[in-house]
C-alpha cells in the first residue's frame, strides 16, 4: 500500500450528514453499529466529523499496525484517553513520551515470566476458591462475579493486599466514573464535575473512594515494607520514589492505573466466555475435558497448568475476538499524517476498532460464528497480525496482556471442572464504553455436573 498524492479529509470517503450533530446522536446510541456500518460503506479509511474534529476510522489491519508499531512515535493518545487523564492522572495508560518510556521501563519487570509464575499461583487459588463457593442452582450475575475475582487477584497478586472488603465499592465507582467518556462530559467535563447535579455528586464520590484506595494501600506498603521476595510492584514504586526518580502522584497514579485496568478488561473476557460456551455445548464440553484431565493428573504448578491449557487458551482467544473487552483504541497524529493516500490532519481522531477488524469477514469467514479452531497455529498462519488486536501493539501494548491470558484461562479450567453456566435471560447486548460489558449483566445458573 504505498502512499500516493494526499486525499483532502473532506474528500475522503464517508458520510456527510445534513443534519449537524449525526454523526454524534450516531455514536452516542450505538457506536458499535455505528463503526461497523462505516467501515461496510465507505472501506479502510472512513472519515466523519465528531464533536467538531476530523475524524477517521482505520479498519484494515495494516494500518492498523503502521499507526500502532511502525510510527507510534508520531501519534499521541486519543480525546478519550486524554480526558480520562482527569480521572487517571498520569499512570501508564494516559502519559506520553519520555515518562511513559522511563516509567514503562521501570514496571515492566513486575510482569516478566518470573513474576507470572508466582501470579499463576494466586490466580488458580483464587478461581478455585470462587467455584467453591458455589452452590447447585445458585443465581450469580456473572459479570458482577467476575469483576470481583480479578480485582482479587490483582489486589493479591501486584499489592499483597486482600480487597475483598472494598470490592463492591470499588466496583460502584469504576461504573460512577465511566460517565466522562461520554460525549458530553468529554465536552464540558471540567465544567460539569464542579456542579450540583446528581451525575457530578457521583463523581466526586467515586474519585473520593479511589483516592483512599490508593492511600491506603500505599500507607500499608510504608508500614510493611518490601516484601522478603523482593516485593512487590508498589514496593518497587516506593523504592523508585524514595531513590528520587518518581514523584509520589506518579507513584499514586500507576497504583490507581494497575488496580483498575488490571480487572475490569479480564473480568468482561471472562464474562463474555461463559456466555459463549453457555450457547456451544460442545465447545464448552472440550474445555471441561481439557479441565478436568489436568484435575486427574495435576502438574506440579499453576504456571505448567496454563501451557497445557491449549483449548481453553483458543476458546478465549476466540471470545475476545468477538466480545473485543478493549472495542477501540484511539490515536491522534502530532503532525499531519500520510496515510495511503489520505492526509490524516495534526489533531484530528483516528479511531481503531477491535471489535470491527476482528469481526471483518476478509480474516474470519463466518465472523459472527464462535468457532475456537480459527486459533489453531495452521489456521492463524494466513491471517495479518494485526487483524487480531485485543491488546493493542507496539510501544503502547497492554502490559498486562501476558497476566490477564494467564489469568482467564486458568479461571475458565478452575471453574469449568466444576460446574455448567446456564444463562436466564436469551439475549445480553454488549455494551461499548470504556469497556465492552454486558448491558444490564449477566444473570447465569450454576448446574452440578456428574462426577
Ligand atoms: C483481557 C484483558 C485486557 C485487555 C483486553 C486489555 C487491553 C488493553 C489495550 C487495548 C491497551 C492499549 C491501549 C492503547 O493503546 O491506547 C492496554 C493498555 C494497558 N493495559 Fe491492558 N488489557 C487487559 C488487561 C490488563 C491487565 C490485567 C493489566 C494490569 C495488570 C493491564 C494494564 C494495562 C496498562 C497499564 C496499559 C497501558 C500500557 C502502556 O501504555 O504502557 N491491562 N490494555
Amino acid at each position: 500500500m504505498p502512499n500516493t498524492a494526499a486525499v483532502h479529509p473532506s474528500q475522503s470517503p464517508g458520510p456527510r450528514y445534513r443534519i449537524p450533530g449525526t454523526a454524534l446522536w450516531r455514536f452516542r446510541r450505538d457506536p458499535l453499529t455505528f463503526l461497523t456500518d462505516l467501515a461496510r460503506d465507505y472501506g479502510d479509511v472512513a472519515h466523519f466529523t465528531l464533536l467538531g474534529r476530523d475524524t477517521f476510522l482505520l479498519a484494515h489491519p495494516e494500518h492498523i499496525r503502521r499507526v500502532l508499531v511502525e510510527d507510534a512515535h508520531r501519534f499521541v493518545k486519543g480525546l478519550g484517553l486524554q480526558r480520562m487523564r482527569r480521572v487517571l492522572g498520569q499512570g501508564l495508560l494516559t502519559q506520553e513520551g519520555p515518562a511513559h518510556r522511563r516509567d514503562r521501563r521501570q514496571i515492566q519487570p513486575d510482569f516478566d515470566h518470573r513474576r507470572m509464575v508466582g501470579y499463576a499461583e494466586i490466580m488458580w487459588q483464587e478461581a478455585v476458591s470462587l467455584a467453591e463457593s458455589w452452590r447447585p442452582g445458585q443465581v450469580v450475575e456473572v459479570a458482577r462475579e467476575m469483576n470481583r475475582l480479578t480485582l482479587l487477584v490483582v489486589g493479591k497478586a501486584l499489592f499483597r493486599t486482600d480487597l475483598s472488603a472494598q470490592a463492591e465499592t470499588i466496583g460502584q465507582a469504576l461504573d460512577a466514573l465511566i460517565q466522562v467518556t461520554e460525549p458530553l462530559w468529554l465536552t464540558f467535563g471540567p465544567w460539569l464535575e464542579r456542579t450540583p447535579l446528581p451525575s457530578a455528586r457521583r463523581y466526586r464520590w467515586a474519585r473520593a473512594v479511589l483516592e483512599q484506595v490508593v492511600q491506603t494501600l500505599i500507607q500499608d506498603h510504608r508500614q510493611r515494607g518490601p516484601a522478603p521476595d523482593g516485593g512487590d510492584v508498589l514496593d518497587h514504586l516506593l523504592a523508585a520514589m524514595d531513590a528520587g526518580q518518581m514523584d509520589p502522584r506518579t507513584v499514586h497514579d500507576h497504583t490507581l492505573v494497575l488496580l483498575l485496568a488490571g480487572h475490569e478488561t479480564t473480568a468482561n473476557a471472562l464474562a463474555w466466555t461463559w456466555w459463549l460456551l453457555a450457547h456451544h455445548p460442545e465447545a464448552e464440553a472440550r474445555l471441561r475435558e481439557e479441565a478436568r484431565n489436568l484435575e486427574q493428573d495435576p502438574p506440579e504448578n499453576a504456571w505448567k497448568r496454563v501451557t497445557r491449557l491449549t483449548y481453553t487458551r483458543m476458546v478465549l482467544q476466540e471470545a475476545m475476538r468477538l466480545y473485543p473487552p478493549a472495542w477501540v483504541i484511539g490515536r491522534s497524529p502530532l503532525e499531519d499524517y500520510l496515510l495511503d493516500g489520505h492526509m490524516l490532519p495534526a489533531g484530528s481522531s483516528v479511531l481503531m476498532s477491535q471489535w470491527v477488524t476482528h469481526r471483518d469477514p476478509r480474516w474470519y469467514p463466518e465472523p459472527e460464528r464462535f468457532l475456537p479452531e480459527r486459533w489453531s497455529a495452521e489456521a492463524r498462519s494466513g491471517r495479518p497480525k494485526f487483524a487480531y488486536f485485543p491488546f493493542g501493539g507496539g510501544p503502547r501494548v497492554c502490559i498486562g496482556a501476558h497476566f490477564a491470558q494467564t489469568e482467564a484461562v486458568l479461571a475458565l479450567a478452575a471453574i469449568g471442572a466444576r460446574w455448567r453456566l446456564r444463562p436466564l435471560v436469551d439475549r445480553v447486548q454488549p455494551q461499548a464504553r470504556v469497556t465492552l460489558r454486558p448491558r444490564g449483566g449477566m444473570p447465569m445458573q450454576v448446574m452440578a455436573l456428574d462426577r
